[in-house]
């Protein structure tokens, strides 16, 4: 039996890595470790916390002796690394939470894996340690095509990011996912640890905590309250749906080679302001209002500080070496994730409850 301990577990990505793991592989023995932050939620996954191959345990990455005592405990093969702080805006109010949790917690888990698969007779055979991470690393993209094709989406610029983009962080958060990153290859070439790293674009669907843009503005939507665009919404993200992000997560674990980086990104430019629009049509088509009903809701805000201008993943790698391949077309993942926040208002009301409204107060009193 295989152990793999899956970090962040309790987040959006890592729910859907850790559900996709428990039910494709009864074989391995799936240990879910996350601090349960604000981020973390274990209702994202009820439909699985039963299963006898699941294992939940709370612990924080930062703390090393826990980390080596639980892989020794569980005799860990493999660690799929997700656990983060993840919100840009956060980290420009909090840089030092990301420092602490993105580059020590991730080094806290490669000194204890380290530790650990070095005390064991085959060392680092069969083992892997495998780093999600992001493409905000690589920097911001310039926006050379503004008008995009003749459909008016994207590419909206020549340059894309490939595997060798030198990195080139601005915000706290890429900065310490950036370092953490350095941190893992550090640990291939200094240790020889089987380390993989992967950089992945936006990522959007059912469980993200709505603090991000897409299920923020489903929820404000739903209940008419304003929606804050950043600028004049001109900046550009590359959307993958969730679940596919979880595919290639799991088809680059086990097939991927070690030492190697692979871009996952299904060639999906958006402008801000269209995903906008694209969500107030699609919320009130669903809810029977009237076309156009809530387009008074955009509400042009002060930027964000160093918002990048736009991120655009070039996945050829994934695809020609590992044949991976987005199944959903956006349109598609935009109606089913819609149809899921407005299907789940009792998740929505449950992690919007508490200490969120402060956080908001305090954002927007600031712009
Ligand atoms: P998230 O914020 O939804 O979840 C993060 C999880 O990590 C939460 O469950 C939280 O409780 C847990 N966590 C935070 N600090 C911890 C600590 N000290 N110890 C243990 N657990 C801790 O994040 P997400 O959007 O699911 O992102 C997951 C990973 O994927 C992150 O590493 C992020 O950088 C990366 N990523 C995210 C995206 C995206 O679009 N969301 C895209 C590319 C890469
Ligand atoms: O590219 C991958 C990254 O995508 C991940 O590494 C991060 O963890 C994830 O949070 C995401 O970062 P972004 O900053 O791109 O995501 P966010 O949803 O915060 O914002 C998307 C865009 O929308 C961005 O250009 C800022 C803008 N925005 C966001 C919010 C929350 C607004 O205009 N208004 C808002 O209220």
């Amino acid at each position: 039996m295989k152990t793999i301990m899956i970090t962040g577990g309790a987040g959006f990505i890592g729910s859907h890595v850790v559900r996709l793991f428990v039910n494709k592989y009864p074989e391995y023995h799936i240990i879910n470790l996350d601090k349960l932050t604000y981020a973390g939620n274990l209702a994202n996954l009820k439909d699985i916390e039963n299963r006898p191959n699941y294992t939940f345990v709370k612990a924080d990455i930062c703390d090393f002796d826990t980390m080596l005592q639980l892989m020794k405990e569980h005799h860990v093969d493999g660690i799929i690394h997700l656990a983060a702080e993840s919100h840009v805006d956060r980290s420009i109010k909090d840089p030092f939470t990301f420092a602490r949790t993105n580059v020590m917690g991730t080094l806290s888990l490669l000194q204890a894996a380290k530790i650990y698969w070095e005390s064991l007779p085959e060392t680092y055979e069969g083992k892997r340690f495998y780093h999600i991470s992001t493409d905000e690393v690589y920097g911001a993209l310039a926006l050379t095509r503004p008008e995009g094709d003749a459909d008016g989406r994207g590419p909206y610029g020549e340059d894309f990011f490939t595997e060798d983009k030198k990195y080139m962080p601005h915000s706290p958060y890429s900065a310490a996912k950036a370092a953490s990153d350095h941190f893992v290859r550090a640990y291939h070439d200094t240790y020889g640890m089987p380390t993989i790293v992967t950089n992945c674009s936006n990522n959007y669907g059912p469980y993200q905590f709505p603090e991000k843009l897409i299920p923020l503005f489903i929820n404000n939507i739903r209940h008419r309250r304003p929606l804050p665009v950043y600028g004049k919404g001109e900046n550009v993200r590359d959307w993958l749906y969730v679940e596919d992000h979880a595919r290639a997560i799991d088809l680059i674990f086990h097939q991927g080679k070690v030492a190697e980086t692979y871009n996952i990104g299904g060639f999906n430019e958006w402008k801000n302001i269209d995903i906008v629009k694209t969500l107030i049509r699609t919320v009130d088509r669903i809810l029977g209002r009237p076309e156009g009903a809530d387009d008074d809701l955009i509400t042009y805000v002060t930027d964000r500080q160093g918002h990048d201008l736009r991120y655009a993943i070039d996945s050829t790698k994934l695809q020609r070496e590992l044949g991976w391949e987005p199944s959903l077309q956006f349109e598609e993942g935009i109606e089913k994730t819609v149809r899921w926040y407005l299907d789940n208002q009792e998740w929505m009301d449950n992690v919007t409850s508490g200490d969120y409204q402060k956080y908001y107060e305090e954002m927007y009193a600031k712009r």
